[in-house]
């Protein structure tokens, strides 16, 4: 299932970064706050439990979350900036990372990097990259995440190419991608368009 999430806000920011004139500074600061809108959505259907506080007036029973523990894992380098800014919604999250990069000949993911969280099998998995291009490096990363035991996993993306998500419901039908947006297309280098250009370096300034 795909998730767009059209507030507003999300899509207002999305178009700053999509702007070719928005900077290093500014880009990361979108990136950040429209993360953390992204995880609203993603996280709505957290488990709840009542339990009972004392309010300065009274007692009473008040939801608060429950349910499977969180984690959030990066697909590096880009998905980094996305984790960086969930975490302050869920603190006691758990972060892993996940090293992979895209070949520019082949377009196909390349491993160098994988640490989770060891009891990352008894956790709700969000996992964040901003972009879902050819779904390669999504569906690599998916892999190795049930490969140590991942059973709920959900992916984050600021925006999705119709090729990646198709990559990513073929491969894992059971896994949900949130995204601000679905573009086009892929042009012949594999980026996304209209798109943002390069998310990686946008965020860090490498180009
Ligand atoms: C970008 C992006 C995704 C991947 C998407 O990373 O952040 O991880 O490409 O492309 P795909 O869907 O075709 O696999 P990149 O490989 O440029 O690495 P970086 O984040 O280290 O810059
Ligand atoms: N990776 C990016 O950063 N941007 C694209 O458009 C495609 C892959």
């Amino acid at each position: 299932m795909v998730t767009v999430v059209t507030h507003p806000l999300v899509q207002h920011k999305l178009s700053l970064m999509r702007d070719v004139r928005t900077g290093v500074k500014e880009f990361r600061e979108l990136a950040a706050e429209l993360s953390m809108l992204l995880a609203y959505e993603a996280m709505r259907d957290l488990e709840l439990e009542p339990a009972h506080l004392q309010t300065p007036l009274r007692a009473g029973d008040f939801p608060m979350l429950s349910g499977k523990k969180l984690a959030l894992v990066a697909i590096l380098r880009a998905g980094l900036i996305m984790t960086d800014a969930i975490v302050n919604l869920v603190p006691a999250a758990k972060v892993g990372h996940i090293g992979l990069y895209r070949d520019p000949q082949t377009l196909l993911p390349v491993a160098y990097y994988n640490k989770l969280p060891a009891d990352i099998a008894e956790r709700r998995v969000f996992l964040t990259d901003p972009m879902l291009a050819t779904g390669g490096s999504a569906s690599a990363a998916i892999a190795s995440l049930k490969l140590a035991g991942a059973q709920s996993i959900k992916l984050m993306t600021i925006l999705a190419a119709p090729e990646g998500i198709a990559i990513v419901e073929r491969d894992h039908p059971e896994v949900d991608i949130v995204t601000a947006a679905v573009d086009e297309g892929l042009n012949d280098h594999g980026y996304i368009v209209p798109g943002l250009g390069d998310a990686g370096d946008r965020i860090y300034g490498t180009k």
